[in-house]
């Protein structure tokens, strides 16, 4: 093996890329802050969160983020730690983005899960968790707020474990509860980790002795055949906010956090450690530095290793792609990444020829599958309130659309365009950043139409569909037909009387 190559399988197995998922509040933004404060990507801690003039994560780049105290948009935050690079995927905390959730966990080898430690299992929690488990990503649970009330160890592991159907294995375990938690114990490396020197004969020792009679009797160990299938979750206890137990998660992370996965294309399984470097485009950013209007799209490196310069083919359009200037993101800057491995994200500036779902390979055709689009909820037309800006409004829904800020439909009939959302927060999204970015301002109308499915069949058949159904169908961003219904049943009643067409509600892009 030549030298180049081990250099980079070295660096693959060292990257760990991965996401955090939560309830809102549960304290992932100060968990976020903990880890990078930890790889010494921030220097002072409190100052990822927002706090009146304090700032926010760099994640949080938009004004209606800011108001709504959510994260709104997804980005990546690289950081280095025992001798591992992380790539942190954040992920928007609201359900309405849930679209971007999803696309971004297509790019995670595991998620760290974060569980309020008073109210266990939470709604979104669970639907995040349902996602991963389809994806067989390895969850590793961080049961945070550890030093307010909480529930008891043994309840909270149980609650995992049977809300949902997992295996759990505690890895620490705490010493001392709300108040007076002062550390953990690492049931592995059979070591204590506290905040304060405790004397033998403290309280909070004699406590832990007794508890860890019980859960060596009764709880099972980590198994990391079973972590790796997603079958069984680590679980350890902390506090966030006190920085207790966050060194415990990333040297778990460190030692069996998993490295880069194989990811599945149309036709093969790519390994992350293949020499030719593939990548798959899963999130695009407009307007990222209103200065600049620059389209970052962000990129997770599948397989071997990339250099800036590097000739690429852009498999959906089948030309060759020029990686000028592909970057990094720290937690404040980026920085031009001249090289990367599998498993490391990088953003790649460009004028809208990269798409959500797009594989970039050295030569091979290849295509990775399992970015999905949903079909949207709620539909909505949007009205334009100065007719001089029709055409400026038209480029601006397409950007936004590319960036999978919504869905865009054309009715074929020639109406005003039609959006859909999963969530209705989406909408707002597309309304403030269409008047701050772009200048249009739009309001919205209802549709006829509450549901919407992607049409397909043979040519022949799919003519004699559209000429009937005219006033129904709309195209989608790829051009690709969408049938719009009234209702569940008219939409049931028109594809049983088109049994020969296909009506899906998932499309795959790529
Ligand atoms: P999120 O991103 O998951 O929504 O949660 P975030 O980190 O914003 O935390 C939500 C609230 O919980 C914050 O309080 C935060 O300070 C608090 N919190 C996070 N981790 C811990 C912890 O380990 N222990 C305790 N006791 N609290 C924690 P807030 O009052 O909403 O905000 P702030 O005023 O503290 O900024």
């Amino acid at each position: 093996m030549s030298d180049s190559v081990e250099q980079m399988r070295t660096e693959i197995a060292r990257r760990r890329t991965f996401a955090i998922i939560s309830h809102p509040d549960a304290g992932k933004t100060t968990l976020t802050e903990r880890l990078l404060r930890a790889g010494g990507a921030i220097q002072l801690a409190g100052n990822v969160r927002a706090k009146g003039e304090r700032r926010r994560t760099r994640s949080d780049w938009m004004g209606i983020e800011r108001e709504r105290g959510i994260s709104v948009v997804t980005s990546v935050m690289t950081f280095e730690y025992g001798g591992c690079i992380f790539n942190l995927l954040d992920t928007p905390g609201h359900e309405d983005f849930s679209e971007d959730t999803y696309r971004t966990l297509t790019a995670v080898d595991s998620a760290v899960m974060v569980i309020d430690a008073a109210k266990g299992i939470e709604e979104r929690t669970r639907k995040l968790f349902e996602i991963c488990r389809l994806r067989d990503i390895p969850i590793i649970t961080f049961i945070n707020k550890m030093d307010r009330e909480a529930q008891d160890p043994f309840a909270l592991l149980d609650e995992v474990g049977s809300t949902l159907a997992l295996d759990t294995a505690p890895a620490t375990w705490p010493v001392g509860r709300a108040a007076t938690f002062v550390g953990t114990y690492d049931l592995r490396a059979r070591e204590m980790h506290l905040t304060q020197e405790l004397a033998q004969s403290d309280p909070r020792l004699q406590a832990l002795g007794e508890e860890l009679e019980l859960v060596q009797g009764a709880l099972p160990e980590f198994d990391r055949e079973s972590f790796d299938a997603g079958a069984l979750t680590p679980v350890f206890f902390g506090s966030a906010m006190r920085e207790i137990g966050v060194l415990d998660l990333l040297d778990a992370l460190v030692s069996f956090g998993p490295p880069p996965r194989a990811q599945a294309t149309e036709t093969r399984e790519v390994k992350a450690d293949e020499a030719a470097m593939t990548a798959l485009v899963f999130k695009i950013q407009a307007n990222m530095d209103p200065n600049h209007r620059d389209r970052m799209a962000f990129a997770r490196i599948c397989s071997g290793r990339l250099q800036r310069g590097m000739r690429l083919r852009h498999v959906r359009t089948g030309k060759q792609f020029a990686l000028h200037t592909p970057q990094f993101f720290f937690a404040r800057d980026r920085q031009l990444a001249e090289e990367a491995f599998a498993g490391d994200v990088v953003g790649i500036p460009n004028h809208g020829t990269l798409r959500i779902g797009d594989t970039l390979t050295e030569s091979e055709d290849l295509r990775f599958t399992g970015v999905p689009h949903f079909a949207p909820e709620i539909l909505r037309r949007v009205r334009l309130d100065d007719a001089m800006k029709a055409k400026k409004l038209r480029q601006a829904l397409t950007e936004l659309a590319e960036e999978g800020v919504v869905q865009l439909f054309r009715p074929q009939d020639g109406a005003p365009p039609i959006v859909g959302v999963v969530g209705t927060l989406q909408l707002d999204v597309l309304q403030a950043r269409l008047a701050g970015e772009y200048g249009v301002a739009i309001g919205f109308e209802s549709t006829p139409f509450s549901l919407a499915r992607w049409v397909s069949g043979d040519r022949g058949r799919m003519e004699a569909f559209i000429a009937g159904n005219r006033s129904a169908l709309a195209d989608d961003l790829d051009g690709d037909p969408v049938f719009l219904a009234s209702s569940a049943f008219m939409m049931r009643r028109t594809a049983e009387a088109n049994p020969q067409l296909t009506f899906v509600d998932i499309k795959q892009i790529g």
